[in-house]
């Protein structure tokens, strides 16, 4: 087996509200090998984000977390300040949703792509060579200049570019995107994604890439984690998972994804995705799922080994053998 840069084990966050703690995970478990690209998908509120950001010990405040989250083998949960600090600067990278929500607008291109060469010690002079060295692999033309230029002359796509180019610098071993293509238009998007493709695959770094669109994870990740309320409801490698896919959440998704080879028209799921505060006792999905029985009621299904996948499901043995 692959030894594993990033292994997410049992996670558990609670949130405390109005004195009832409000679960937003329960029990998530995934890995990133070294250099392996991994998808974590979901609707929105399934707490992708609160997963992604656990790795960097940004837990939301008052959140009480159990479970652990290794990094390299050191449990970022427990990590002391300055430990967590140089971690963030030099073996993980996180590019965000919305550039621009992310990125001080009073600080020069520059300045922003420098930050963390410079903190690990890096010369001025040096950093800057480096981040304009950088800019140029992410596409961004006449890099000398955009250095000096301020976050609101580049377009949404663009100043994503200078994210990336940011979260690349300090050559982590993992990077986390969360989303990092929602907010842009879809050639801008398609760009975007390739580009990231290339870097991480040329640097050979791990990444954990969040979406909600299943389709934007199969074209850049080996592997798939698929969630529903805070829980993993299913993990398999990407053709595998679109091939088979074991958990009806999962099919679900992949009914709602427009195919271009397919003349089927694309229908959603009915109903509306809940976050873990919400769910039932019993499978979170089964007020939406078309095989839901009766003992779907009994309890929460754990995620299981099913063939190759790994899947939460009480009927999903049966599938195997329908
Ligand atoms: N800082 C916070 N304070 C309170 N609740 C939070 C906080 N962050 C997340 N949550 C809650 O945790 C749950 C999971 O949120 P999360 O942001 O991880 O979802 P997500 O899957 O990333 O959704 P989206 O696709 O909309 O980004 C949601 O119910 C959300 O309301
Ligand atoms: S446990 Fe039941 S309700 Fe949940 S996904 Fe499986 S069949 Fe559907
Ligand atoms: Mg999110």
């Amino acid at each position: 087996m692959a030894t594993t840069l990033l292994e997410i084990e049992d996670l558990s966050v609670r949130l405390p509200q109005d004195q009832a703690a409000r679960p937003i995970l329960d029990a998530v478990s995934l890995r990133v090998a070294p250099g392996e690209s991994v998808g974590l998908v979901g609707e929105s509120g399934s707490g992708k984000s609160v997963t992604c950001r656990s790795v960097l010990g940004l837990l939301p405040g008052q959140a009480a977390a159990t479970g652990r989250v290794l990094l390299d083998g050191d449990d970022v949960l427990s990590l002391p300040g300055a430990r967590l600090r140089a971690l963030r600067r030099k073996r993980v990278a996180m590019i965000f949703q919305d550039p621009r929500a992310s990125i001080n607008p009073v600080r020069r291109i520059g300045d922003f792509v420098t930050e963390g060469l410079r903190a690990g010690g890096l010369p001025y002079k040096q950093a800057l060579e480096r981040a304009v060295e950088l800019l140029e692999a992410v596409g961004i033309r006449d890099p000398r200049a955009a250095v000096r230029r301020y976050p609101h002359e580049f377009s949404g796509g663009m100043l994503q570019r200078v994210m990336i180019a940011g979260a690349l610098a300090c050559e982590p071993d993992l990077l986390l995107a969360d989303e990092p293509t929602t907010a842009l238009d879809v050639t801008t998007q398609a760009e975007v994604i390739s580009i990231l493709a290339r870097l991480r695959a040329a640097r050979g770094m791990g990444m954990l890439f969040v979406t909600h669109d299943l389709e934007l994870a199969a074209a850049i990740c080996d592997r798939i984690y698929v969630m529903y309320a805070g829980r993993i409801v299913e993990a398999q490698d990407t053709g595998e998972l679109f091939a088979r896919p074991r958990h009806p959440y999962t099919s679900g998704l992949l009914a709602a994804t427009p195919r271009l080879e397919s003349d089927q028209p694309p229908h959603g799921i009915a109903g509306r995705p809940l976050s873990l505060a919400e769910a039932p006792a019993g499978c979170a999905f089964a007020a939406r799922c078309p095989r839901a029985i009766e003992r779907c009621a009994d309890g929460t299904p754990p995620l299981e080994p099913v063939d190759r996948a790994q899947v939460a499901c009480w009927r999903a043995q049966e599938a195997v053998h329908e």
